[in-house]
């Protein structure tokens, strides 16, 4: 399936220009980076598929899209260039909100030491000695509960 998405994907708008800018070539090596690299996850799928160690392209994002994109009913079909654009989408949107989160709650909780005391307090309560779980989160109390009503109204204004 992977080659045949290879063989139907859609030109680039650029591809039939005799001559490109130095930022479109670049666009064009990177765009082509991003769509192999999502088709050699797939492929590794499909082996896994043909040798019988796994029965379906998996039930996380990525399979769900391969799967609507092999949709038998059209109307239900998503493109390949629909695939490779939610990938996109769900990897950036993952990791840019993430990277910058991380670093500004690391810098909040380094200048409001009281936060600090309040976070650690809460951890040590529910999960002691043992390394956080997903379950546990849920039992957290986060310190600004009963102080406003919106968090970034919290301390900002000191
Ligand atoms: C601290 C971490 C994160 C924050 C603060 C955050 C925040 C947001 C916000 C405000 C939106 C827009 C919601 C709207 O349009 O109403 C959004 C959309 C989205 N987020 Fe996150 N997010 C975070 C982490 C992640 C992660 C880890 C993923 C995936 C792995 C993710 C995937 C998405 C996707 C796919 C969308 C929809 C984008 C679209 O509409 O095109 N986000 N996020």
């Amino acid at each position: 399936m992977a080659t045949l998405t290879r063989r139907n994907r859609r030109q680039g708008a650029n591809n039939d220009k005799i001559w490109k800018t130095a930022d479109e070539i670049k666009g064009e090596k990177l765009e082509k980076g991003i769509l192999d690299a999502i088709l050699r996850i797939i492929e590794k799928r499909e082996e896994k598929i043909a040798s019988r160690e796994s029965y379906g392209f998996g039930n996380d994002f990525l399979g769900l899209l391969v799967q609507a994109y092999i949709e038998e009913d059209r109307s239900k079909r998503i493109t390949i260039d629909d695939l490779v654009d939610e990938c996109k989408t769900f990897y950036l949107a993952g990791q840019e909100t993430t990277s910058s989160m991380l670093p500004w709650t690391l810098f909040l909780l380094a200048i409001h030491t009281d936060w600090q005391e309040e976070v650690r307090k809460d951890m040590f309560s529910v999960f002691g000695r043992q390394d956080p779980q997903c379950d546990g989160f849920k039992k957290l109390k986060t310190p600004w509960d009963d102080q406003a009503a919106d968090p970034t109204e919290y301390k900002m204004n000191d």
